[in-house]
């Protein structure tokens, strides 16, 4: 029977917590709160107007882009800020100004790591434990995991989780991140490979996997140049993710940040996918909304996720 297919589209909206803020929004710019320091960056959705200019004008930092792309300089208000701590509940990571217009991580993923953890909890409680409580520990796979933030929140719900990236340093960072966040001794494998290759590895292998997250970008490198062409690559390694789920997984998330990609075609890609099982897809947006009462809200990826119930 093939999972159900969500008519509507959800949108699940990040509101902020101690160490984030959506804090004004408007001509195509964002003004948001990173732990202590505020931070300007483009936004181009934002057509609307801010409510305090002025605001914008004192922030600490602010991304001039040199381009079309996501690339571009921070511009600092007093000394340059390299890193700084953050904290998502109990996991800790590095906030860092990247040349990309990103901290080394996206904060609107909060709602995400809410319902993995979730997720994992709920994966643990139904788990038969054997003798060794690390033996039956879900198995969740994180591909595209960057500094690993997805991967934490699973490793601190009590999932065995195995993290893939191109990028040595991102796996580098997110081993930091780990440490930061007092994980280090937990069961998480860093892996620096092209997703594809690995995953077609794992098929080959049979393994199984509990739950799979994938964040893909549109345009990425393996570590020896394999290319990844989101719209092209895409159908042939969710089939193959699907392959890798286990009889009683939970759940598959595709995350996407494309342009011109809709959560409609990530939902219908998905349940082509997961066509041999039942379950739901669900799928939507994931937006960042302004703090206090009528907080406007930023979309800013689209999503996907079969879940077993
Ligand atoms: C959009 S980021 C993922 C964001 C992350 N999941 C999060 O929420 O913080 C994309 C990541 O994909 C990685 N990447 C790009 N091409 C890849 C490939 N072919 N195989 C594996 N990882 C790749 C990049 O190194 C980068 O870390």
């Amino acid at each position: 029977m093939p999972p159900r297919l969500d008519p509507s589209p959800e949108m699940l909206v990040t509101r902020g917590w101690a160490d984030y803020a959506l804090l004004d929004s408007g001509e195509g710019r964002k003004l948001e709160r990173y732990g202590r320091f505020t931070v300007v960056r483009p936004e181009p959705q934002c057509l609307w107007s801010p409510r305090d200019p002025s605001a914008f004008d004192a922030a600490d930092a602010v991304f001039d882009p040199t381009d079309e792309d996501e690339s571009g300089r921070w511009r600092f208000a007093g000394r340059p800020i390299d890193t700084f701590p953050l904290a998502w509940r109990d996991v800790l990571f590095t906030g860092r100004f990247t040349p990309f217009r990103h901290l080394a991580f996206f904060p609107e993923q909060a709602a995400n790591w809410d319902w993995l953890a979730g997720r994992v909890r709920a994966l643990r409680s139904t788990s038969p434990m054997g003798d060794n409580a690390t033996k039956s520990a879900p198995r969740i796979l994180n591909l595209f995991g960057y500094t690993g933030v997805a991967s934490l929140v699973c490793a601190a719900a009590g999932a065995d989780v195995t993290h893939v990236d191109a990028s040595k340093k991102s796996v580098a960072w997110a081993r930091e991140n780990a440490e930061l966040s007092g994980l280090a001794d937990r069961p998480i494998r860093w892996i620096v490979e092209d997703a594809r290759k690995y995953v077609a590895r794992e098929v080959r292998r049979g393994s199984r996997y509990d739950g799979i997250i994938l964040d893909p970008p549109k345009y990425g490198r393996g570590p020896t140049g394999e290319v990844w062409r989101l719209f092209e690559d895409m159908p042939a390694l969710l089939k193959d993710c699907a392959a890798l789920l286990s009889d009683d997984a939970s759940f598959l998330l595709l995350n996407a940040y494309a342009a011109r990609i809709s959560g409609l075609s990530l939902a219908y890609l998905m349940a082509e996918a997961t066509a041999s099982r039942a379950g739901v897809v669900n799928w939507g947006e994931l937006a960042l909304a302004e703090d206090g009462p009528n907080g406007r809200a930023i979309g800013l990826s689209f999503f996907a996720r079969w879940s077993a119930t």
